[in-house]
């Protein structure tokens, strides 16, 4: 064996359960590592995490799921409609789901803020999926506030040693940055998925781009994908590299 041989370490991956994101990633996302997924309403940012999600309970891995966009009961619901049986999973501890309460928006997401390092310090876990960290960017109004917040969060999220997702919307000038502009300077990587309007034509399509993925020979370039009852697909060639 040679010296580079040697040296040489290939990288722990969490396949993200998505075959063309695993060809376009080099195996999947890097291990241990936070990745940013933005996008506009719609573009599959909960189904990637979804996906996910169902991949990592699939490998026998201990996962969490916070969701501030819906409701317990209507996430279950959509991830059944995909064929992902997330109840069972719940009820055997392996998938930790935190939801809003609809009672007290405001009180619910402070609690969730406070006891996710509480938690996180108390059990060890996998994976986890952030869906979607806006609004709780929202609801921080001062902008130093908001950066604080984020890189404390980001920070317990990488102590955690946890492969880590956040989905953030995208900001309105530029499909590449996050609404508040600092979720992509705290993260590993960067994914951005996309509306792609054909100039005079009424067709809309979507699209994928590794923007960046920290120790990962990742593919450049958007990548066509569709969202089915099967989840989503990403076209790409065999000949991508
Ligand atoms: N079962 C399904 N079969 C086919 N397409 C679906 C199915 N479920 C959702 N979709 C498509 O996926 C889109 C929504 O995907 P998803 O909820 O993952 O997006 P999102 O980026 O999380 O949106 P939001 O910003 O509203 O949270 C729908 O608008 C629809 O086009
Ligand atoms: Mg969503």
């Amino acid at each position: 064996m040679n010296e580079i041989s040697m040296n040489k370490k290939s990288i722990e991956k969490d396949i993200t359960g998505i075959v063309g994101l695993d060809r376009m990633l080099s195996g999947g996302f890097p291990a241990h590592h936070l990745v940013a997924v933005i996008g506009a309403f719609g573009t599959g940012k909960s189904t990637i995490s979804m996906q996910f999600i169902n991949h990592c309970l699939l490998e026998n891995k201990t996962c969490v799921y916070i969701n501030l966009d819906v409701g317990e009961d209507q996430f279950l619901e959509t991830a059944s409609m995909f064929g992902w049986d997330f109840e069972k999973y719940i009820e055997d501890e392996k998938l930790i789901l935190i939801t809003l309460s609809s009672a007290d928006i405001s009180t619910s997401i402070m609690k969730i803020e406070g006891a996710i390092p509480q938690f996180l310090e108390s059990t060890k876990v996998d994976c986890i999926v952030f869906d979607s960290i806006t609004l709780l960017e929202m609801f921080h109004t001062s902008e130093s506030e908001r950066r604080n917040m984020m890189f404390n969060l980001c920070e317990t999220f990488r102590n955690s040693g946890a492969t880590t997702l956040l989905t953030s919307e995208a900001s309105v000038d530029d499909p590449y940055s996050s609404k508040f502009g600092i979720l992509e300077y705290l993260v590993d990587g960067v994914i951005a998925l996309r509306y792609v309007r054909p100039v005079g034509t009424y067709d809309v399509s979507l699209e994928m781009e590794v923007v960046r993925m920290r120790q990962t020979n990742h593919h450049r370039g958007s990548r066509p994908y569709t969202i089915t009852e099967k989840g989503i697909t990403v076209s790409v060639e065999s000949e991508m590299f």
